[in-house]
């Protein structure tokens, strides 16, 4: 077995700071939604991808499973697989174990406990695959493992709808980057979640269960536990509202009364009902999602469906 070498750009605590102090202080007040995954956060995640209401994981895991012959035949042999994002790897394992003599696995992520786990994971269960994870926010540029034992072609694996996270022009431009770091004829396989009515949509994104309101509030208790904040965490609550003209559901922490939170020496004024913004998950058109991948510099190789046209996933392949 070959140990997992990590390769470490963990952004420090500092620019987590930066970001918030910068976010809170702007008219509209926001926190980047790439904080809602530390420990605790990470495991809210995954249980609310076992909610009733949250369909995007099983609904992508059955078009990966169902699919998997003929996904690991677009993807070809010796591919070297690098996944933003190592999540909690169900999905990816099913792809090794379709693919057709994988070259090397690269799991990239910020949060670089939640990553060695999963490398090690990885590792122990494919023995004579080199496994090379990336600590870094993926949406800055990084340079891949010098040796990816081979690969004939390098294919980005991006599964979970996290594209939904970022706004279309910075869709275009995190892809853009995926495309360079692919090269010519490299591939991206990934999960894009579909427009949908919002009785479908609404409870994915406020459970009856409450877990994800524990998801976004624990954003408030990360920031009192490492950045030293002294938020009232039970004086604020989680909404989700669909934005049909946008196409994206907003995810926002409202204070429930006037407030004042002090940051870093810094007074931070709440109004009764003010909304901080802490996630956008856009749900794409097809032909929109065609657009923005073109715009990225690839084209749609492949995409495949559930029968209700809930998800997809998505091969493309960069010009
Ligand atoms: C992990 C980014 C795909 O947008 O659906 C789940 C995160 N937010 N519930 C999503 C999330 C609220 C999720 N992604």
């Amino acid at each position: 077995m070959h140990a997992p070498r990590l390769q470490d750009l963990e952004p420090s605590v500092q620019s987590f700071l930066d970001d918030v102090l910068e976010g809170l202080t702007e008219d509209e007040k926001r926190i980047p939604c790439k904080y809602l995954y530390d420990a605790r956060g990470s495991r809210l995640f995954d249980a609310i991808c076992d909610l009733p209401e949250y369909y995007l994981t099983r609904t992508e895991l059955a078009i990966t499973r169902d699919r998997a012959d003929d996904i690991a035949a677009h993807v070809g042999p010796n591919a070297a697989l690098v996944e933003y994002g190592s999540g909690s790897s169900t999905k990816t394992r099913i792809l090794l174990d379709h693919l057709d003599r994988p070259a090397a696995y690269v799991p990239v992520d910020i949060s670089r406990d939640h990553l060695q786990d999963a490398a090690r994971r990885i590792a122990g269960a494919y023995p004579g695959l080199p496994v090379l994870p990336v600590c870094a926010d993926f949406v800055h540029p990084f340079d891949l493992p010098a040796d990816l034992n081979g690969a004939e072609r390098v294919v980005a694996y991006f599964p979970g709808s996290t594209i939904g996270n970022f706004g279309p022009d910075e869709a275009v431009g995190l892809m853009a980057g995926i495309a360079e770091v692919v090269g010519p004829g490299g591939a991206l396989l990934l999960g894009v979640d579909l427009f949908k009515s919002a009785d479908v949509l609404v409870p994915a994104y406020d459970d009856a269960a409450g877990v994800t309101n524990d998801f976004n509030t624990n954003l408030l208790v990360r920031i009192n536990r490492e950045l030293g904040a002294n938020f009232d965490v039970e004086a604020f609550r989680h909404v989700a509202e669909f934005n049909e003209a946008e196409t994206r559901m907003e995810m926002y922490l409202v204070s429930e009364r006037e407030q004042t939170v002090l940051l870093d020496g810094v007074e931070i004024d709440f109004a009764a009902g003010e909304r901080v913004h802490t996630e956008y998950s856009y749900k794409y058109r097809r032909e929109d999602f065609a657009e923005i991948a073109a715009a990225a510099g690839f084209s749609v190789d492949t995409l495949w469906t559930d029968d209700r046209d809930w998800f997809s996933v998505q091969l493309l392949v960069a010009d």
